[in-house]
């Protein structure tokens, strides 16, 4: 796959060996939901890098000093239902305070083109970096439906955090919005013919809550 300014694929032996739990075949439903939660963890941090902070006093107990802390209502994170709930406890592990919005967002079986049918979100989302939560980016077609659905609310800082994509995916993504910076933890094969990213890990959702 080209390389894209605004795609960071995390490349880290702790996330390659999560990835190999949570595709294998083997992996129940309760061992998943965890590593989803904790891949999320790892790629938050590196997803946060560049997160506004604010100057705080702090007293130790031996002077004063000036600190950082991210202000609240700086961050929201936008899961894309079903999957991309499973993700959202391993953001709040590391920043508690973001704010979560939910677009519900399905493929269609035929077309692969997503539907929405939910949408909720934030008060004075426009002004917070709102990050896209989905484990899977297969065609892009939910990623950029989901970004398309965050700008047309006022949303300009916008990012995508994904666990495994398609490189079919990731192009699709990365050309349509250069200013979205995406995070992804691995980048796969190809897409089959029936739009699973090969070799993946299947339904994400039926896996995340055992609904096959
Ligand atoms: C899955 C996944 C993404 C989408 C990715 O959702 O969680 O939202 O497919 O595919 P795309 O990049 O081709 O759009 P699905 O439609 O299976 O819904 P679910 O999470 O409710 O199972
Ligand atoms: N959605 C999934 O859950 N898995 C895939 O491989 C593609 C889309």
């Amino acid at each position: 796959m080209k390389n894209y300014k605004n795609v960071t694929v995390l490349d880290h032996p702790l996330i390659r060996h999560k990835i190999a739990i949570l595709r294998s075949v083997n992996t129940g439903t309760k061992d998943f939901r965890e590593l989803i939660e904790e891949i999320t963890t790892l790629i938050t941090y590196e997803a946060f890098k560049d997160v506004p902070t604010r100057d705080v006093k702090v007293q130790t107990p031996l002077a004063e000093c000036v600190q950082q802390m991210v202000p609240e209502n700086t961050v929201a994170v936008i899961p894309v239902l079903r999957a991309g709930l499973g993700m959202v406890s391993g953001v709040h592990t590391l920043f508690p305070t973001a704010k979560v919005g939910h677009i519900g967002m399905y493929r269609d079986e035929e077309t692969l083109e997503p539907k929405e049918y939910y949408c909720k979100l934030p008060d004075g989302i426009e002004q917070m970096r709102a990050i896209v939560l989905d484990p899977m980016l297969a065609t892009g077609g939910s990623a950029g439906a989901a970004i398309d659905l965050l700008r047309s609310k006022g949303c300009k800082d916008i990012r995508q955090m994904s666990i495994i994509a398609a490189p079919e995916g990731v192009e699709r993504l990365a050309t349509a919005y250069p200013d979205v910076k995406i995070f992804v933890a691995v980048v796969d094969e190809k897409l089959n013919e029936n739009g699973y990213i090969v070799p993946g890990l299947g339904d994400a959702g039926d896996r995340l809550f055992g609904t096959k």
